[in-house]
């Protein structure tokens, strides 16, 4: 088939949305991107991992995340419009970059990625790149067009004012997921006024500034982050689940490569047991490819890998208490005593630790810094955030770190066997 680069379909295509009401496709170059098998595949992935085992709402997908920030882009380009002018390559490139920002994610990326290495923005670079439906449909705007979407999203593309829409402190990535992820767990923080902060924002130089006027629908934004991470994302009741989850496969892995019998073989994940997954194998997997390993694997004879995949598939998840990562004597004490009581300390005893910094003013040269947000002054000049608004600035550059121990309370519980062990347990948990 051919097609004109920037050819339109015949007639303005919809999604129903329940964060923005519908989704407009009005590019053949997006509907057929939307078509792909890659991006297709996103349906089958959650947007929040292991969240829904707390908020059982949070089934939602990336696919509808993803949808959801291209057409945060779209409207950003539509309102932008009367302060910057848009070339059609680069408004394609624009909606095309923000609609597969997240494609090379895999089934609960952030578990896969501590225990094998795996990093889901190379396997975006791959996807767009490489031997793909997506990379075909790409490729038709012109040769450079796939490495120009992986720049914007990798953040070296040349125009910056497109990289920051994408990523920034504050961008339709951001700007999606904490309204999409309010709406699913039910939470009542996370919401804040989107249609205001698009009607505020002024390109300025490289990147997009915002009316003084606006500051508080910027505020609710800023504030909304903060709420969503330390109710939502670091919820210790998902970060159990997320560390049984890690357990398996550090379990599986170990068990792959001292050679013990599967009664159910790993397949289709054994190329990440092998460390040498290449992004064919990589796409073939998503949740229910792993939920379905976890399910038979519950049957294993290796008790240690029978019991974490019950306990993520019938959600017994491990209780946690606070813990501070510098008293490493309780903690060495803890696994003797675990140890002794016959529970495995390197699969059952764990800490896990959550950090977040909700927003930062520039520090230049400082790890992860980050491009402030400014405000737009009504005599022209600008002021940055923090300097202007006393709720921010309140939690500017304060990071906040969280560190907890999780184990499996049914186990020390049952006292019927080593008791003096679990006793002693029981005693320094407390
Ligand atoms: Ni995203």
């Amino acid at each position: 088939m051919l097609t004109r680069r920037f050819e339109e379909l015949d007639e303005e295509k919809v999604f129903k949305d329940p964060v923005h009401r519908y989704v407009h496709v009005r590019d053949r170059l997006i509907w057929d991107l939307i078509g792909t098998k890659e991006f297709q595949r996103l349906r089958r992935i959650r947007q929040l991992g292991t969240t829904f085992l707390t908020f059982h709402g949070a089934e939602h997908s990336r696919f509808s995340h993803s949808l959801g920030v291209y057409e945060i882009m779209r409207r950003i380009i539509e309102e932008l419009k009367n302060y910057v002018h848009w070339d059609e390559e680069e408004r394609l490139l624009a909606l095309a970059a923000a609609l597969l920002h997240d494609v090379g994610h895999g089934p609960f990326s952030h578990s896969f990625e501590k225990v094998f290495g795996t990093d889901h923005e190379q396997f975006t670079r791959d996807i767009i790149l490489g031997d793909t439906e997506v990379h075909a449909v790409l490729e038709r705007m012109g040769a450079h067009f796939p490495e120009k979407v992986a720049d914007v999203i990798a953040k070296t593309y040349e125009n910056k004012l497109i990289v920051s829409l994408i990523s920034s402190q504050i961008d339709a990535d951001r700007m999606d997921y904490l309204l999409r992820d309010a709406y699913f767990t039910g939470v009542s923080y996370g919401h804040f006024d989107l249609e205001r902060i698009w009607r505020v924002m002024r390109p300025r130089d490289d990147q997009v500034v915002f009316k003084r006027s606006g500051m508080h629908a910027v505020e609710d934004y800023i504030m909304s982050r903060y709420q969503m991470y330390w109710q939502v994302y670091f919820h210790p009741v998902t970060r159990s689940a997320e560390v049984i989850l890690r357990k398996i496969l550090h379990r599986a892995k170990k068990l792959f490569e001292t050679g013990y019998r599967f009664k159910h073989e790993p397949g289709l994940l054994s190329p990440l047991f092998r460390d040498n997954i290449g992004l064919a194998d990589y796409l073939r997997l998503d949740e229910a490819v792993i939920l379905y390993y976890f399910e038979v694997w519950q049957d294993e004879p290796d008790p240690i890998l029978a019991d974490l995949c019950s306990r993520f598939v019938n959600r017994r998840l491990f209780k946690y208490v606070e813990f501070s990562p510098t008293n490493l004597e309780r903690y060495t004490e803890l696994r003797e005593a675990f140890t002794e009581a016959g529970i495995d300390p390197d699969y059952y005893l764990v800490v896990d630790s959550s950090s977040d910094l909700p927003y930062d003013f520039y520090r230049p040269g400082e790890e992860g810094e980050r491009l402030p947000i400014h405000l737009l002054m009504p005599d022209g000049s600008l002021r940055e955030l923090s300097r202007e608004s006393d709720v921010v600035e309140a939690i500017s550059g304060k990071k906040r770190t969280d560190h907890k121990l999780y184990y499996p309370a049914d186990f020390i519980d049952d006292l019927s066997d080593r008791r003096a062990a679990k006793l002693r347990i029981k005693e320094l948990l407390k």
